[in-house]
C-alpha cells in the first residue's frame, strides 16, 4: 500500500494508473476507520482493480464551535486497517495542499442542504458546501470511476448523488447500507466520544426509528413520528430534528402514497452529536435499510 501526500502526487499516480486501464474505486474518508468504513472498503476491493482509500479530516465542513479540533485521529491505526482490507493506495493531503492561500471556490447544491443537518439550527447550509467542495476536489484529484459512500450521511448521499448528476460528474455514485453495532447503534467514528453510559443511552437512536416503522404501519405517519420522538425522549435525549422526507428530494413527506419515506434524526447524546436514518417502505412497510 502506498501513501500518497499531494495533489500533484495523486495526479501522476492516476496517469499511471490510467495507462494501465484498470478501474479505480475511491473511498473517501475523514479516518478513524471502523465496520461502516470497511464494508465499503471491501466492496470497493470487489468491483474495481485499483482501490484508493482518501484520509482527510475536512476542516470546511466544520462550523465554528464543533468538534474539529477534537475529532479522533489515528493515522498509523487507520492505514494498518486500510492495508488488512486490501487498499492500495492512501490518499492523505494536507489541509494547505488541500486549500492553498488564495483558494476561492465553493461547490454548493441548493435547497437540498439547507433542511435537516444544513437547517440553521442544526449544522447549517455552510456544512454540505464543505462536504460537496472537498468531494469534488477528490474526485478530481482521484478521478476514480466509482465512489463509496454510507447511507448513515443519508441527506449528504442525496446531496452528492444531485450534485454528480447536475455536475456531470462521469465517476459512479454508490451508496451502501449502513453497518450498526450488535444493538443497533450505527457505526460512527464519534462513537469513540461515548462514555460507557451515554453509549448506553445511544441505542435509544435507533430504537426510536424502529418504533417509528412499526407504528407507521398501524396508525400513519403523524403518529409513527410522535412514538419515535416519545420514545427517544424517554431515554432522555432531546432530537435536534426527528423528521420524515422523501429521500430524493428532502421533501417533508406526506404519509400518503407509496413513495419510500427516509425518517432521519440528528441527537447529541452527552454531548456528542449522532445522526441515523430508516428507509420506510409504505406499500410493504418492511424495512429496507438504505
Ligand atoms: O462522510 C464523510 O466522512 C465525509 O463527509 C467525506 C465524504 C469524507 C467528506 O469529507
Amino acid at each position: 500500500m502506498e501513501v500518497i501526500r499531494t495533489p500533484a502526487a495523486m495526479h501522476s499516480l492516476r496517469d499511471e494508473l490510467r495507462g494501465q486501464t484498470v478501474t479505480v474505486g475511491l473511498v473517501p474518508t475523514m479516518g478513524y476507520l471502523h465496520e461502516g468504513h470497511n464494508s465499503l472498503l471491501k466492496a470497493a476491493r470487489a468491483e474495481n482493480d485499483a482501490v484508493v482509500m482518501s484520509l482527510f479530516v475536512n476542516p470546511t465542513q466544520f462550523k465554528a464551535g464543533e468538534d474539529l479540533s477534537t475529532y479522533p485521529r489515528d493515522e498509523e491505526r487507520d492505514l494498518a486497517i486500510a492495508e488488512s482490507s486490501g487498499v492500495d493506495f492512501i490518499y492523505a493531503p494536507l489541509p494547505d495542499d488541500v486549500y492553498p492561500s488564495g483558494f476561492a471556490t465553493k461547490v454548493e447544491v441548493e435547497g437540498l442542504t439547507e433542511v435537516l443537518c444544513g437547517s440553521e439550527t442544526s449544522r447549517g447550509p455552510g456544512h454540505f458546501a464543505g462536504v460537496t467542495t472537498v468531494v469534488t476536489k477528490l474526485l478530481n484529484a482521484v478521478d476514480p470511476d466509482v465512489a463509496y459512500f454510507g447511507q448513515k450521511d443519508a441527506q449528504q448521499a442525496t446531496v452528492i448523488r444531485r450534485m454528480a448528476e447536475d455536475l456531470e460528474f462521469r465517476t459512479r455514485i454508490v451508496i451502501l447500507p449502513t453497518v450498526r453495532e450488535r444493538d443497533g447503534l450505527a457505526m460512527s467514528s464519534r462513537n469513540a466520544y461515548l462514555s460507557p453510559e451515554a453509549r448506553e443511552r445511544a441505542t435509544a437512536i435507533w430504537a426510536s426509528l424502529l418504533e417509528t416503522e412499526s407504528v407507521f404501519s398501524e396508525s400513519g405517519l403523524d403518529a409513527a413520528l410522535e412514538a419515535g420522538r416519545r420514545h427517544l425522549q424517554s431515554a432522555g435525549i432531546t432530537p435536534e430534528y426527528f423528521e420524515a422526507r422523501y429521500p430524493g428530494t428532502l421533501d417533508p413527506a406526506e404519509g400518503t402514497g407509496t413513495d419510500p419515506i427516509l425518517v432521519a434524526v440528528a441527537a447529541k447524546v452527552d454531548g456528542t452529536r449522532l445522526i441515523d436514518n430508516i428507509l420506510i417502505e409504505p406499500s410493504s412497510t418492511s424495512r429496507r435499510n438504505p
